[in-house]
């Protein structure tokens, strides 16, 4: 499969950091599945469905419009939510969402049909295993648990925000397991996927890393 590269890895590894700069280089379009997720996480909050309820959540998936701009920015039924998407409600909720087979099935058929009709970079938990399969170029970035709390600490104090490094990491460790024990498409290292450890990388490094790769097959 041409034209497609595919990442996965924990959270905070620097996934959509790295995917949104190599797309940019390439001339590719960078695809974030995990807002798409988020995305729907936020939708059913809003609407005060129970998250235990499947039935409820994969009905509300098929009805909800999901789309991006060329910034990145997500738009749920043309409300851009870019910025809801990640508040600490969704953060804790979306990996209950995203456990849910029904919901999954909807959302990889979106893009996988994104990906048969774009040059895409795609990064989430399940596109070197599932959705890209056949992917050429498939990558696992990854990064100590300590760097990636202590990279989604330093982002919140960037904005300002409050923020506990204690609670951040505690909810990625959460997130972690959850994400890599659930049933369905669970996160996991695809064979044939390129492992990055970026604990010690910058962004540029792991960006020149990949490409080099690219490049070199
Ligand atoms: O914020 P962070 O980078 O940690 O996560 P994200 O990429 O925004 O993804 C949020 C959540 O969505 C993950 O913790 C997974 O539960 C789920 N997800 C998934 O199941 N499959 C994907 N392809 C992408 C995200
Ligand atoms: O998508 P994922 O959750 O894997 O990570 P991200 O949202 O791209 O966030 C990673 C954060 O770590 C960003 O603030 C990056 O600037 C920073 N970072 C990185 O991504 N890669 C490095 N090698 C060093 C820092």
């Amino acid at each position: 499969m041409d034209n497609v590269i595919a990442i996965d890895g924990p959270g905070g590894a620097g996934k959509s950091t790295i995917a949104r700069r190599l797309a940019e280089e390439l001339g590719y379009i960078h695809l974030d599945t995990g807002a798409m997720y988020r995305a729907v996480t936020y939708a059913a909050l809003q609407e005060g469905i129970d998250l235990n309820n499947k039935e409820a959540l994969v009905k509300l998936t098929k009805s909800i419009e999901i789309n991006f701009n060329k910034d990145g920015e997500i738009f749920l039924n043309s409300k851009n939510v870019s910025k809801e998407i990640r508040s600490s409600q969704v953060n804790k909720n979306v990996s209950k969402t995203a456990a849910v087979k029904g919901v999954r099935e909807i959302l990889v058929k979106k893009h996988q049909e994104l990906a048969a009709k774009n040059k895409v970079v795609m990064d989430g938990r399940d596109i070197t295993t599932v959705v890209l399969k056949e992917a050429e170029h498939k990558f696992y970035l990854t990064a100590s648990i300590e760097e990636r709390a202590r990279r989604r600490f330093e982002e919140m104090k960037e904005k300002n925000k409050e923020a506990n490094y204690e609670e951040i990491k505690e909810n990625i460790a959460r997130r972690d397991k959850l994400d890599s024990q659930r049933e369905h498409s669970p996160l996991k290292i695809a064979d044939d996927a390129v492992v990055i450890d970026s604990t010690e990388l910058s962004i540029e490094e792991v960006v020149s890393k990949i490409k080099a790769i690219i490049e070199g097959a």
